[in-house]
């Protein structure tokens, strides 16, 4: 059931397991950098945008302060999974930072040899239901570049749809971004 609106956000610490039909989202926490760094070395991840981890050390740094789950001012939960799938392979990562508007910007990385397989859907999937249900989302968005075709199937695949201009305006989205946002329930 979602949340009464108006309830602070005070939650975040509180971060959970989810489990899904071939993959389980782990909270993040430090002790997966030295796997999670090999991961993420996939340059193909970052095409479009991004660059991989300078180290072990850099990203165990980083995950280590996500660890917290909230921003330092406290009003935004700020919540991570990394996916692990059944072999006991990890894959890639989830994440979200929900406001204090109750709105979930997401974000998500799978390793390319996982791609094509539904994974990543299965995953952000999982991560949304759990938005809901646990952290207080009611609308959820994410923010790409125009060109990464396999982000925005997978968007339009779980019931995104693009953001109005003003909505672009207010999240400061770039000539090369959009924004694509869903309003319905998990
Ligand atoms: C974006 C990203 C996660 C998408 O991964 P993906 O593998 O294309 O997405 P999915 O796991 O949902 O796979 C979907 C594809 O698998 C196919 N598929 C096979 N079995 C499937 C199933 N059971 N369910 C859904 N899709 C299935 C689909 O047909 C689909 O192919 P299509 O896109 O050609 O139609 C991945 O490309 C990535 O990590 N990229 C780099 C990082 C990045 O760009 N992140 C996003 C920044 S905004």
């Amino acid at each position: 059931m979602a949340p009464r609106a108006g309830l602070p956000v005070r939650r975040g610490r509180n971060v959970r397991a989810v489990k899904a039909q071939d993959l389980t989202l782990e909270p993040q926490t430090a002790a997966h950098a030295a796997e999670m760094f090999v991961v993420l070395s996939d340059p193909a991840i970052y095409e479009y945008e991004n660059e991989p981890p300078k180290s072990v050390e850099w990203l165990r740094d980083r995950f280590t302060r996500l660890e917290s789950r909230r921003s330092p001012d406290g009003r935004e939960q700020w919540l991570n999974w990394v996916v692990r799938l059944r072999s006991q392979q990890l894959a890639g990562y989830v994440q979200a930072t929900v406001g204090e508007d109750r709105n979930a910007a997401i974000a998500y990385e799978m390793a390319s040899p996982h791609w094509g397989r539904g994974l990543a859907s299965q995953a952000v999937q999982a991560m949304i239901d759990e938005l809901y249900e646990r952290h207080g989302a009611q609308s959820l968005t994410a923010l790409l570049k125009q060109r990464n075709a396999r982000s925005l199937r997978l968007l339009q695949r779980l019931g995104f749809s693009l953001a109005t201009p003003q909505q672009h305006l207010q999240r400061a989205a770039e000539a090369d971004e959009v924004l694509m946002t869903y309003h319905g329930s998990a």
